[in-house]
């Protein structure tokens, strides 16, 4: 099969820099969201057709797997579908997609697939109590689909009919080189319309079927912010139904995001307003509080992140507790059972099982033992103005509060590092390292007083 996807049009209605099917909709552009439906799909040959803002199309989207023919200028659906007919292989039916519709079902579209068998022309249509705007599915008094009228062209009575074209069409390849080429744009917008083909099909004694979309949303293009945020509520309403189906507590299924993959293990808990992006897995029993952003992150088992943590690209353990308030950036593995608490900012270091940091502290480009204690307010010197170095702390070391350990630097096995430790130098194993200055009281002095 083939399957093209139309994509020339400007979106002016946008108001934006970025091509309209570049917009994001969960994360991902819209039109990343139709080539996937049509690799789904088992598509052998994928084309879409650009037009305004298309190098940056094809660059983003950057599908190896995608050709692509240039619509310019755009003179309508049927001439944009013309462009795209010399890639196509005229032996397989082409399944017609929109880069601007994003949310199509796959058992809809295979539905449409079924009906188009053996050189028909199989249309997809949807039933909506607000046809306005779109293109009426007019049928003769036994049924059968005789053409589109769009609302424009359409008389009073054409327009009172709720079946619609969604545009979504299989047509048999060979036909549309002869149908095509030889449309005509006598109409009020002066467009070569595709759904003509259908009054074509039906004079050539061509059969025409149909499949319903069952929710209009399946068939709901973005024109405008309001229309794609509004399909963004869609699609998160039905990951939130996706995850409590496969047994993930959400406190609210209206106040989660999901802008990627999310993976759960059974009685993963979510509580409010909790962002997820790239894959993310859950392991069974993690619980997430309220407001958290997780992205591109592994959590094992039984891990509790608390409350306005921020995690990208980390691997955690089972049974840590993380956050409140922590933060945790790329590079960041931790072992099973460890803690990081409120403002404790990891980066690119390893922190081995049941050790803590639980207040205030930089970790970063470190390798962090077992059984470890990072005291509140210490902090790894990484970074000298212009190299990383790397921190390494041994097993069951304890590094007191507010110790600055300047990298490239290393804290033997079983060390204690006393508060406010100034570290410069490796400290021996199974040893008191202190660097202070001596505390003194001096005895009888007095505050200076206030002259006159
Ligand atoms: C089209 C259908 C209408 C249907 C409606 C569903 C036609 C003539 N009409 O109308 O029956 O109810 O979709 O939304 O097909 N495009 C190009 N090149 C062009 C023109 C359009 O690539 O020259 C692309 C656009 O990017 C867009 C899609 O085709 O994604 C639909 O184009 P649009 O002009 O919005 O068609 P409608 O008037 O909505
Ligand atoms: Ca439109």
């Amino acid at each position: 099969m083939n399957v093209v996807i139309l994509a020339a049009g400007q979106g002016k209605r946008m108001r934006s820099k970025l091509p309209k099917v570049l917009q994001p909709l969960a994360g991902k552009p819209l039109l990343a969201h139709v080539v996937d439906s049509a690799r789904q799909l088992g598509a052998a040959k994928i084309c879409v057709v650009y037009g305004h803002g298309g190098e940056l199309v094809r660059e983003i989207l950057g599908a190896a797997d995608v050709v692509w023919a240039k619509q310019e200028p755009q003179l309508g659906t049927g001439h944009a579908l013309l462009q795209a007919l010399p890639h196509l292989d005229a032996s397989a039916p082409t399944l017609v997609l929109y880069g601007d519709v994003p949310l199509t079902r796959l058992s809809t579209l295979q539905a449409l697939l079924d009906q188009a068998r053996e050189g028909v022309l199989a249309l997809l249509t949807v039933n909506l109590d607000q046809p306005t705007g779109y293109g009426r599915i007019v049928r003769a008094a036994d049924g059968a689909v005789v053409r589109i009228v769009e609302e424009r062209d359409a008389s009073e009575a054409e327009r009172a009919i709720g079946e619609v074209n969604t545009g979504i069409l299989v047509a048999p390849t060979g036909r549309l080189a002869e149908w095509l080429p030889s449309l005509g744009k006598n109409n009020a917008q002066g467009e070569y319309y595709l759904t003509d083909i259908v009054g074509l099909a039906v004079a050539a004694g061509i059969e025409v079927r149909t499949a319903q979309a069952e929710d209009p949303w399946e068939v709901a293009g973005v024109n405008d912010r309001a229309q794609l945020a509004a399909l963004e509520r869609i699609y998160q309403r039905n990951e939130a139904a996706r995850l409590m189906h496969a047994g993930v507590h959400l406190a609210d299924p209206a106040r989660i995001d999901v802008r990627g993959e999310l993976v759960c293990g059974m009685d993963v808990a979510i509580d409010i307003d909790c962002v997820f992006e790239g894959r993310v897995e859950l392991g069974e029993g993690v619980v997430v509080g309220a407001h958290c952003l997780l992205a591109d992150c592994r959590v094992g088992a039984g891990t509790r992140i608390a409350a306005f943590s921020h995690l990208v690209s980390a691997e955690i353990g089972s049974d840590c507790q993380i956050g409140p308030y922590a933060r945790l950036r790329p590079g960041t593995q931790l072992g099973a059972a460890v803690h990081v608490g409120n403002f404790v900012e990891v980066k690119n270091s390893q922190i081995a099982a049941g050790s803590k940091a639980n207040h205030l502290a930089y970790i970063g480009d470190a390798t962090i033992g077992e059984r470890v204690n990072v005291g509140a307010g210490t902090i790894t010197c990484n970074y000298d103005g212009v190299n990383k170095h790397r921190t390494v702390i041994g097993d069951d070391a304890f590094i007191g509060s507010d110790c600055q350990l300047v990298a490239p630097v290393s804290v033997g096995r079983g060390a204690t590092l006393g508060a406010g430790t100034t570290l410069t130098e490796d400290a021996p194993a199974d040893t008191l390292t202190v660097s202070r200055a001596k505390q003194q009281s001096i005895p009888g002095w007095q505050r200076p007083l206030k002259k006159g």
